[in-house]
């Protein structure tokens, strides 16, 4: 019996890992905002001014397959529109990328075809996510320092959440 609702226990958080982990996937981030921002004469640098990535999400590009497409170039590449000696071609075919940012540094990307020139470029400065430093524990009282000992909690989970996705999913 003891074993049975053991196991049991583990099915439930098995479950309860994997949808999280799905929720977690499907946190994309539009480029460009929508489902289609990825297109010519939409600012792109600033979409991403008003944007914070953190590493281990994904961006996902939007845009029509037929014209355009998505390279990862590196910086200088992406200053003067150069589409030869990519790092990466993310473009799958389907007009429907994703990519993750695996790492704290600044991502470049643009689309070739001369399409780079009309505005279809952008710059992606990847930052670790850190959580917000509590109040000084001294000036709190019960309720605050429950609530700021929720939020390291909160943060730990979803580290470990994080962790455990990406060693699950790749
Ligand atoms: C795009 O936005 C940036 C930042 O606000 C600005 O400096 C730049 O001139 C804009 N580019 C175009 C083509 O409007
Ligand atoms: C960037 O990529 C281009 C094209 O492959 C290459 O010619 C250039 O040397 C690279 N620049 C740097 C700083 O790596
Ligand atoms: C990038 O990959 C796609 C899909 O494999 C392919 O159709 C396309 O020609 C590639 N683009 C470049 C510039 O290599």
């Amino acid at each position: 019996m003891e074993f049975l609702s053991f196991t049991k226990t583990m099915m439930m958080m098995i479950m309860m890992i994997a949808m999280m982990c799905s929720m977690a996937k499907s946190e994309l981030i539009n480029v460009g905002g929508g489902k289609y921002g990825w297109v010519p004469g939409n600012n792109l640098t600033q979409w991403a001014l008003n944007q914070h990535f953190y590493v281990n999400e994904w961006l996902y590009f939007g845009y029509d397959r037929h014209l355009f497409n998505v390279l990862e170039v590196n910086k200088t590449s992406y200053e003067n529109c150069i589409d030869q000696g990519f790092i990466k071609n993310v473009t799958g075919g389907a007009g429907r990328d994703v990519f993750q940012l695996t790492e704290a540094k600044t991502y470049y990307f643009l689309s070739g075809g001369g399409f780079c020139s009309q505005g279809m470029k952008v710059a992606v400065p990847v930052t670790e996510y850190v959580a917000p430093a509590p109040a000084p524990a001294a000036h709190k009282s019960g309720a605050a320092s429950y609530a700021s000992n929720f939020q390291i909690y909160h943060a730990l989970v979803v580290l470990i959440l994080i962790s455990m996705c990406t060693s699950i999913l790749g």
